[in-house]
C-alpha cells in the first residue's frame, strides 16, 4: 500500500512578525520544517510533497532534495492548499497523509497509529485529536451521541456550547487517496473569512454516512503547533528535553539538564558528563568519559575520549584523546589538539595542530602553526601570523622550550629541541637544539638536548 504525505507549509505565519518564513525559523539547531519531514520519514520512504507560499523561495530552497514542492498561490486555506498537490499524486498513491509544519514534535511513532487507525477504517479519513482543559485556539471535534467523529468546527465560529468541548484537532491526517482528491473540491467555500478549509471535508465524509476514526493522542506536548515565539520558545524547551532524555538513557550524565542545550542529531559517547550551561551546537561528535562545561560553547567539533573542556568556546575543532583544556580556552576553525595536550586560560588556536603532549599554559595566540610532540609554549607566545595581507605558517618542532612572552614571526620554523628566551622577537629560522634570545632574537649559543623521560 502506498503512502505519500503532504506536508502544508505556505502560510503566511503573520502572528511570528518575522522576515524569515515561519517553517524555517530553527528549532535544536534544525529548521521546524526537518522536524516534520523527519516524523513523516517514519511511515513513508515516499518523497513529501510541500505546499509552498509565502516565502516559496526560500522554503523551496532549503528543502532542495528533502522534498518536492508545489505552490499555492494565493492562500485560500488549508483545503486548497490540499488541492495544490493532486496533479503530483493522484493515481500514484493510495493513502495520504496530511500534516502541518509547524507542529515539530510530533512523533513519527504517532503518524504510525495514524496510518494503523486508517488502514482498518472502512471510511475515508482518520484524524489525530487530543483531549485538553487548554484548548490554544484548536478546532474543536464534534461528535455524534453515538461517538462517531461528526465534524470538526473552527475556534472563531464555535457556540458557546462547543467551545466547551475538550477534544482538539491535532493538525494530522490520513485520507484514502481516490476519496479525498474527489472530496477536496466539494469543500464549502467558508462563509467569514472565504477560503476553504480541510477541517470541512470530515463533515462530507459523515455526512454520506462514511465512518471518520479518530487515534486520540495521550501526550499533550506533542501537539504543539506554533504561531507566536511565545510557542517556538515552548516547542524549543521540549525538543531540549527530548533530546537530553535521549542522551542521559544513553549513558551521558547531566547535573542539570535543563540548562544544556544540544542540538538534534549530536553523538555522544557513554560516561560523559556535562555540566551546567554547556551549548552544543551543529555537527558534532564527542566520545566516552569525557567532563565538559560548565560554561561551554561547543559548534561543529569533535572531541575524543577522557578529555576536559572547562568553560570554553570551540568551534570547528578536533580533540584528541585526554585533552585538557580551559578555563577560557578558544579554538577556532581547524584547531587539532592531539593526544595529552594542555591548554589553559586564555589561549587562542585557529588552523594549527597541537602533536601529543603540547603544553600551553597561558595566554597565547597559535594560528597556522604545527607544533610538534611535548613542546611548551610559554604564557604570552604570539604566532604573528598576518601580515595585514597574507597568513604564513609557523612550525615548530619536538620538544621545544618557547619562553614566555616570545613573538613568532611567520614564515618561521623552529627545529626540534631549541628554545627561546622570554621576551624574544624570533625572526628567522631557528636550528635544532639552539637557545636564541633578544629583539630580533639572534644565536648566542648551542645546546646539548636532554634526553625526556
Ligand atoms: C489549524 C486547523 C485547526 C487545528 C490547528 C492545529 C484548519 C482550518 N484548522 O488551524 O483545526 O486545531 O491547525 O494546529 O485547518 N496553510 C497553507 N495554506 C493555507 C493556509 C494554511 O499551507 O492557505 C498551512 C500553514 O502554513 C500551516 C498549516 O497550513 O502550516 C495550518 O495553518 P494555520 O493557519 O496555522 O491553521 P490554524 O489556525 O493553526
Ligand atoms: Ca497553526
Amino acid at each position: 500500500m502506498k503512502i505519500t504525505a503532504i506536508l502544508l507549509a505556505a502560510g503566511q505565519g503573520t502572528r511570528m512578525k518575522s522576515s524569515l518564513p515561519k517553517v524555517l525559523h530553527p528549532i535544536a539547531g534544525k529548521p521546524m520544517i526537518w522536524h516534520a519531514l523527519q516524523a513523516i520519514r517514519h511511515v513513508t520512504t515516499e518523497k513529501p510533497v510541500v505546499v509552498v507560499g509565502h516565502g516559496a523561495q526560500e522554503v523551496t530552497k532549503y528543502l532542495d532534495v528533502l522534498a518536492q514542492t508545489v505552490l499555492q498561490e494565493p492562500q485560500l486555506g488549508t483545503g486548497h492548499a490540499v488541492m495544490q498537490a493532486e496533479p503530483l499524486l493522484k493515481g500514484i498513491t493510495d493513502l495520504v497523509v496530511v500534516c502541518y509544519s509547524d507542529m515539530p514534535l510530533l512523533r513519527g511513532e504517532t503518524l504510525g497509529k495514524l496510518v494503523e487507525t486508517q488502514k482498518k477504517n472502512k471510511g475515508p479519513i482518520s484524524i489525530l485529536t487530543v483531549v485538553a482543559d487548554d484548548p490554544r485556539g484548536f478546532g474543536r471535534i464534534i461528535r455524534t451521541p453515538d461517538g462517531s467523529v461528526e465534524s470538526i468546527v473552527e475556534e472563531y465560529v464555535a457556540t458557546a456550547e462547543q467551545l466547551q468541548v475538550k477534544e482538539l484537532n491535532v493538525g494530522g491526517y490520513c485520507f484514502d487517496a481516490n476519496w479525498l482528491w474527489e472530496a477536496l473540491h466539494r469543500i464549502p467555500k467558508n462563509p467569514q473569512k472565504g477560503e476553504y478549509y480541510l477541517t470541512d471535508i470530515v463533515e462530507l465524509a459523515s455526512k454520506a454516512g462514511l465512518p471518520v476514526q479518530a487515534t486520540v493522542m495521550d501526550d499533550l506536548e506533542e501537539t504543539i503547533g506554533i504561531n507566536t515565539r511565545v510557542h517556538l520558545s515552548e516547542v524549543e524547551a521540549a525538543m531540549r528535553r527530548r533530546i537530553n532524555q535521549e542522551h542521559m538513557l544513553d549513558g551521558v550524565t547531566m547535573m542539570d539538564p535543563a540548562s544544556i542545550y544540544i542540538d538534534v542529531d549530536i553523538k555522544i559517547g557513554r560516561d560523559t558528563v556535562l555540566m551546567p550551561n554547556t551549548y552544543l551546537y551543529g555537527q558534532i561528535e564527542i566520545g566516552e568519559g569525557n567532563r565538559i562545561g560548565p560554561n561551554t560553547i561547543i559548534r561543529d567539533s569533535k572531541i575524543g575520549n577522557r578529555c576536559k573542556v572547562l568553560a570554553s568556546v570551540l568551534e570547528s575543532a578536533l580533540l584528541d584523546d585526554d585533552v585538557d583544556i580551559g578555563p577560557f580556552a578558544r579554538l577556532r576553525k581547524g584547531a587539532h589538539l592531539g593526544d595529552h595536550v594542555h591548554m589553559g586560560n586564555f589561549g587562542e588556536v585557529k588552523d594549527s595542530y597541537l602533536a601529543e603532549g603540547v603544553k600551553m599554559g597561558h595566554f597565547s595566540y597559535i594560528g597556522n602553526a604545527q607544533i610538534g610532540a611535548n613542546t611548551n609554549i610559554g604564557a604570552g607566545t604570539i604566532t604573528c601570523n598576518y601580515d595585514g595581507e597574507k597568513k604564513y605558517a609557523t612550525e615548530i618542532g619536538e620538544d621545544v622550550f618557547i619562553g614566555s612572552d616570545t613573538m613568532l614571526v611567520a614564515p618561521l620554523k623552529i627545529g626540534s629541541g631549541a628554545r627561546t628566551g622570554a621576551g624574544s622577537v624570533v625572526t628567522k629560522n631557528v636550528a635544532e637544539d639552539t637557545l636564541v634570545v633578544g629583539m630580533p632574537a639572534r644565536v648566542i649559543r648551542k645546546l646539548e638536548r636532554k634526553a625526556k623521560k
